[in-house]
């Protein structure tokens, strides 16, 4: 086996993302353990002291601390890990890197493009390593796709098409706000479902299919008006409910993406299409495990949609896991990111999406909500 260096870990965030990562870091040592950088799981931060002990004891932590800048000021803690809502990502970050940490950060990357900026202006004058969770890329049949069109199998693209669709808010009696709801709210959230699903469908898509150049865009908030769970008060919902745009992307091609909390009986359904000149690709994160083909090179009378069960040692992350044949699930996309952060220790390079690549994803969410409210095609800001 090779010769481990340890990484110590300050995880900030005990909910969702909090158990997923920490997931992450447990089955590395037994499902890639060639790799130089062991995760250790140091510290983890909860504003709560019950529920921080708890988490701790449960993910493995060794330390719990309920003030976040504890972490940043412990010189044991090598990379501190984002999981907080998204008001929290820039201040956490730049302090984070100030302190010289690497930092690994929940998306969307902040709340809006000016902290962004801010945020990827003081990863790099600290030169730390970093990168921003935008999971999706690493499932194998997603990576597979960014293979196929990468070899020029689908040849001049003409679509991207791309849908994120739910339907958890479509009750007007939720409220917004405080634990669990920060989502409805736009002073945490930054905005609804643009920053918070379409993201993953931008970073995607910016990943297979290159820069977007310009959006017009149409966002609707159904629900007016919400009981706040912090103040008590009925308060404006300022949050995107769906969001629907169009965009050109710099190959020419054209893209189109809807997302909503509306969709009555979609969970999470993450799905999205690439038609190229020589062949098409489709994916759907309900059936993730598979990656649907089409060459028009094939033999006229078998040609046909193929559904390709990604789990072959040969595709890509597959042969760390089980045999030919038997899938895996949403939550090996985080175990290999941080296969991969751990792996870019190693060699150097960056561990993408980067600050900077995340970057981009938010100026393409900034200019889809200024298209909405303006009802004005808008350029994409450039970095
Ligand atoms: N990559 C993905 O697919 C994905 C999925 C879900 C969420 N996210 C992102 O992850 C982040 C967290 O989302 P979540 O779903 O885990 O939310 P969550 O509400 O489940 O968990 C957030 C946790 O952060 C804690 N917290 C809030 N402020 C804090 C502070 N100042 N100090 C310490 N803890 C604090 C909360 O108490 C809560 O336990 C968000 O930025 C979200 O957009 C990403």
């Amino acid at each position: 086996m090779t010769q481990q260096k340890t990484l110590n870990i300050g995880l900030i965030g005990c909910g969702f993302m909090g158990r997923t990562h920490s997931n992450g870091y447990q089955r590395i040592r037994n499902f890639f353990p060639e790799l130089e950088y062991k995760p250790v799981l140091h510290t983890v931060c909860a504003r709560n002291g019950e529920k921080a002990k708890a988490f701790a004891e449960q993910w493995g932590y060794a330390n719990y601390v309920t003030d976040w800048k504890k972490i940043i000021e412990d010189d044991s803690i090598d990379a501190v890990d984002i999981c907080t809502p998204n008001d929290t990502h820039a201040e956490i970050a730049i302090a984070a890197a100030a302190k010289g940490k690497m930092v690994l950060c929940e998306k969307p990357l902040a709340r809006t493009l000016e902290e962004s900026r801010k945020m990827v202006e003081a990863i790099e004058k600290a030169g730390v390593a970093n990168t921003v969770w935008y999971n999706y890329r690493r499932i194998p049949a997603v990576t597979l796709a960014k293979q196929i069109i990468d070899s020029g199998k689908l040849g001049r693209i003409f679509h991207f098409r791309a849908n994120f669709l739910q339907d958890w808010t479509i009750n007007a009696k939720l409220p917004q706000g405080g634990e669990g709801l920060w989502r409805m709210d736009a002073d945490v959230a930054g905005s609804g479902v643009t920053g918070d699903l379409l993201s993953h469908c931008i970073d995607t898509a910016l990943w297979l299919n290159g820069s977007i150049s310009n959006v017009t865009a149409m966002t609707e908030t159904f629900v007016k008006e919400r009981m706040h769970q912090l103040t008590g008060k009925v308060q404006e919902v300022k949050i995107d409910d769906a969001c629907a745009f169009l965009c050109r992307f710099n190959n020419g091609s054209l893209g189109l993406f809807e997302s909503t909390r509306y969709a009555r009986g979609h969970k999470a359904l993450y799905t999205f299409e690439i038609n190229g000149e020589n062949a098409s690709i489709r994916w759907d994160l309900h059936d993730l495990n598979r990656l649907e083909y089409f060459d028009n090179a094939d033999d006229s009378t078998l040609r046909g949609w193929r559904s390709i069960h990604v789990t072959d040692g040969e595709q890509p992350y597959m042969d760390k896991w089980w045999v030919p044949g038997l899938g895996i699930g949403y939550e090996h996309s985080f175990v290999h990111q941080v296969a991969d952060f751990l792996r870019s220790l190693e060699t150097g390079a960056p561990c993408s999406p980067t600050f900077r690549e995340a970057y981009e994803t938010q100026a393409v969410c900034e200019a889809v909500l200024d298209s909405a409210a303006s009802g004005a095609w808008k350029d994409v800001p450039k970095a």
